[in-house]
């Protein structure tokens, strides 16, 4: 089963609006000519959505603009009304948003989203036609305690709670252990791999072998361009979401060029 990869650099709570657009000159030039084999995502900050589909999508980008996918950081579970400071799928639709990161663990433990409020986001995500990058991920302390497959086990099945198989093939899963994100600590390859596995094991078990052999699982957790090509060398691993090592256009580039290497 052939998946083809996806990249998604998460900027989080980085570049404004004239940063974005830095970036996405100097990141569209360097990928002028190149025939990138995967899908390129990146999700900046919301402020600065309607700079980047400008820039990909109105102001007659160049050719290779179109490569580049938008993705949100999160999303609404609710459609409108009274929800002070939130922002809604139809909204992100206006601004050429294909992709929404949903479950992060930076959404789970800074600001207390549960399994059922990310499962809330997906199904809403899905109504209006995008696609999450549903994110899971054990702390150290889990993984120590040898709550892995439990913890992964949960996420998956709370997260996924009557998400049809249709819907599935448009989520990509994102495995991010909390303890590498941001943290310099990549997880080994094995470590990364055996997770991968599992995860797509659980989606065998809830949805068949067939779809879960389609569905994309990225990696996620310190990715460099120096770990990019092993990591992607992994079976099971279909990707990756970059936060720090997406700042910058030429490392951004890197990674998608080495993990994508033959
Ligand atoms: P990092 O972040 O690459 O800086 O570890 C990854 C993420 O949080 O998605």
């Amino acid at each position: 089963m052939s998946r083809k990869p996806i990249f998604a650099a998460n900027w989080k709570m980085n570049k404004g609006a004239s940063e974005t657009e830095d970036f996405i000159q100097s990141f569209l030039n360097k990928t002028q000519g190149l025939n990138l084999a995967a899908d390129i995502v990146i999700a900046p900050p919301f402020i600065s959505l309607p700079r980047l589909a400008d820039l990909l999508h109105n102001s007659n980008p160049g050719k290779n603009a179109h490569a580049v996918q938008i993705a949100a950081q999160n999303c609404s579970q609710y459609d409108s009304g009274a929800y002070t400071g939130e922002v809604s799928v139809l909204m992100l639709r206006e601004f050429f948003v294909h992709y929404v990161i949903l479950g992060h663990s930076e959404r789970r433990s800074i600001f207390g989203e549960t399994d059922a409020v990310i499962n809330a986001k997906i199904k809403k995500a899905r109504e209006a036609n995008l696609k999450p990058i549903f994110c899971i991920g054990e702390t150290l302390e889990e993984r120590e305690g040898g709550k892995l497959e439990s913890v992964l086990k949960t996420q998956v099945t709370e997260g996924l709670k009557d998400i049809s198989e249709k819907d599935l093939s448009d989520i990509v899963i994102a495995y991010e252990p909390v303890w590498a994100i941001g943290t310099g600590v990549t997880a080994t390859s094995e470590q990364a791999q055996e997770a991968h596995a599992f995860v797509r094991s659980l989606i065998a078990g809830l949805y068949g072998s067939e779809p879960a052999a389609k569905v994309r699982i990225q990696y996620g957790g310190s990715v460099k361009p120096g770990s990019a090509a092993e990591l992607m060398a992994c079976p099971d691993i279909d990707g990756a979401l970059i936060g720090g090592a997406a700042l910058e256009p030429q490392s951004f580039l890197e990674i998608i060029k080495n993990g994508t290497a033959e």
